[in-house]
């Protein structure tokens, strides 16, 4: 997979060169590049960003240094999927990432500011496919530390990234998964910490009895932090017990 970041900030990714995905880079699984917006702002200032048009408040990130760093990123007619982090935006979700682990070049643009003239953003549809997404309800600084987090999400997705395709099958969100419920606590040894103990059926060896603690465990936390999932499972007799007691 190939990924091009344009930023005005490239030090921001430096933590893209650590753990497992620094290791899938210097593989060269993951082919990375991180531009600097200011290369095609031509000023003696390299300015990048005005005052926006209809007034307001803050600076809005000019049409020009965009355009063309866009069109040498992707040189025409070549065809990137364009993701732009923006609080408007979609929601980025897990089914999201896995539709992102799926294309082989996808290049992202860092706003900051109040925002990207959006004539950069149709301009640059009518060659490729551009998604605006949000990583939460709240407001960032800028794109760059949401495109940290869709790069993580998506580049562990990759194979031999992560180094263990069953814990991704695993993950609460995975998309092909019935289940969309939180995962329960997990405990490694020593057996007793601090006086407290590993909870006994974990070290019983008795597989479906293990089964059935981590499903309560998972219900049980999902019903307490996130009850709007609930709804999204199938949910049998022995769910619903553990739901009401
Ligand atoms: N830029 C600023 N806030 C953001 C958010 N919540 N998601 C994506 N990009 C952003």
């Amino acid at each position: 997979m190939r990924l091009d970041i344009v930023t005005i900030f490239p030090e921001y990714f430096a933590p893209l060169d650590v753990s497992l995905l620094g290791k899938a880079r210097r593989r060269g699984d993951v082919d990375m590049h991180v531009h600097d917006l200011r290369d095609w702002a031509h000023d003696r200032h390299r300015t990048v960003d005005d005052t926006p048009y209809g007034g307001g408040p803050g600076m809005v990130m000019k049409p020009e240094p965009w355009g063309e760093a866009l069109d040498t990123v992707v040189p025409p007619p070549s065809r990137a999927r364009l993701v732009v982090p923006t609080p408007s935006g979609r929601p980025f979700t897990q089914e999201l990432a896995t539709e992102y682990a799926a294309e082989p070049w996808l290049v992202f643009a860092c706003g900051r500011y109040e925002g990207i003239d959006a004539r950069v953003i149709e301009d640059a549809r009518e060659r490729m496919p551009v998604d605006e997404v949000s990583i939460g309800d709240y407001v960032l600084a800028g794109g760059e530390v949401a495109v940290l987090v869709i790069v993580e999400a998506v580049t562990r997705l990759l194979p031999g990234v992560l180094g263990n395709a069953e814990s991704v099958s695993d993950d609460s969100f995975a998309p092909g998964r019935m289940e969309a419920l939180l995962e329960g606590p997990v405990y490694t040894k020593p057996a007793t910490w601090r006086g407290r103990d590993v909870p006994e059926v974990l070290m019983s060896g008795n597989h479906a009895a293990i089964a059935r603690w981590r499903r309560d465990q998972a219900l049980g936390r999902t019903a307490e932090r996130r009850p709007e999932l609930i709804a999204r499972n199938r949910l049998d007799e022995a769910d619903r017990r553990a739901l009401t007691e």
